[in-house]
């Protein structure tokens, strides 16, 4: 399966999905173990590379349900696998995943679960989406551009120590306090507008520094995690994923970020002792308890990251539901 070609369903699949490379493919394909029949989720669809290697996997048997919250990616989905008949997409926010599986009766049923957090490649080189400081546009930073507050919104309205708050825990940003003052002094004077008037700013704050990446990347990242409410939306998911799965189904998690993967490795972890005699759990409840149990993890290889330097950060961790 790592070499799933998704052109079988649409002339202009291919096309449509050549923009963002999936990461760790044939990893998370292994581990969510498709079996033709099965009914899978993708939480978050992207371009469809996963989808369409999970598609391919089922053969036209069994359903994939995907997810994205932006607009632009349920456009890509509609295009790449509007003919697909086992397909289906859902423009919601993965946190609401409880409430659409019932809503389309799959609580409980589900086979495999995947989460590939994050932004996709083409709302990152997309100026227009305002996630990156190396192209230059409006700064949005919305995975749902339609609806919500952009960050230039948001930061013309922060309290000062709100935003040094963001910084710090969402970015891990050392210089977070005075970050955040000069971006109040500066809104004093003139509103920001643009992803290159911040990474201006940020870069121009005296302070300590990694020689190794731009000066404005731990703030972006943090400002993005807080404007889309990414860790939120992780933990709502999360504590539902263990009911949503059937017995046996798998949950494939991709993180980019250590903050995502200590979320999963906890929620896994916790979820696991669940079903440990030494939790203290009566023995007869325990079976009435959705738990998992983890199964493995996995990095990209050196060829992958060479190829995709999105994929140096990544860590797939894969678990399964085991009652
Ligand atoms: C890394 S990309 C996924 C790429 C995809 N696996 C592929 O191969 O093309 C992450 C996608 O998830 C979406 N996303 C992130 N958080 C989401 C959430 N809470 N609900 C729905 N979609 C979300 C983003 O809009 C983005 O399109």
């Amino acid at each position: 399966m790592a070499n799933a070609s998704p052109a079988r369903y649409s002339t202009g699949a291919a096309e449509e999905m050549s923009s963002h490379r999936p990461v760790l493919l044939a990893e998370a394909l292994a581990g969510l173990t498709i079996r033709p029949g099965g009914i899978y989720v993708d939480g978050t669809f992207g371009r469809g590379g996963h989808s369409g290697a999970i598609l391919e996997a089922l053969n036209g048997t069994g359903a994939l349900h995907a997810l994205d919250r932006d607009p632009d990616a349920g456009r890509h989905a509609w295009k790449a696998f509007a003919k697909v008949p086992n397909f289906h997409f859902h423009a919601r926010n993965f946190a609401e995943l409880a409430a659409l599986a019932d809503e389309i009766g799959i609580t409980g049923r589900i086979d495999g679960l995947l989460l590939d957090l994050g932004v996709s490649s083409p709302q990152f080189d997309e100026a227009q989406r305002g996630f990156s400081f190396s192209h230059d546009g409006p700064l949005d930073m919305r995975m749902d551009n339609a609806n919500g507050e952009s960050a230039a919104e948001w930061l013309a309205r922060a309290k000062e120590s709100e935003i040094a708050d963001v910084l710090f825990h969402f970015g891990e940003e050392r210089n977070s306090r005075r970050i955040a003052k000069k971006i109040v002094d500066t809104r004093g004077e003139a509103p920001l507008k643009t992803t290159a008037q911040l990474a201006a700013l940020i870069a121009s704050v005296p302070g300590p520094r990694s020689f190794k990446i731009h000066p404005a990347t731990r703030s972006f990242q943090a400002i993005r995690i807080h404007i889309n409410g990414e860790l939120s939306a992780l933990e709502s998911v999360l504590s539902a994923a263990t009911g949503l799965l059937a017995s046996g189904g798998r949950l494939a998690v991709i993180s980019f970020h250590s903050l995502e993967d200590r979320i999963v490795k906890r929620f896994i972890r916790d979820s696991a002792k669940v079903a440990d005699p030494g939790y203290g759990m009566k023995p007869d409840l325990v079976s009435t308890v959705p738990a998992l149990k983890p199964v493995s993890r996995h990095f990209p290889s050196d060829a992958e990251s060479d190829e995709n330097p999105r994929a140096r950060s990544a860590v797939l961790r894969i678990a399964e539901r085991i009652n």
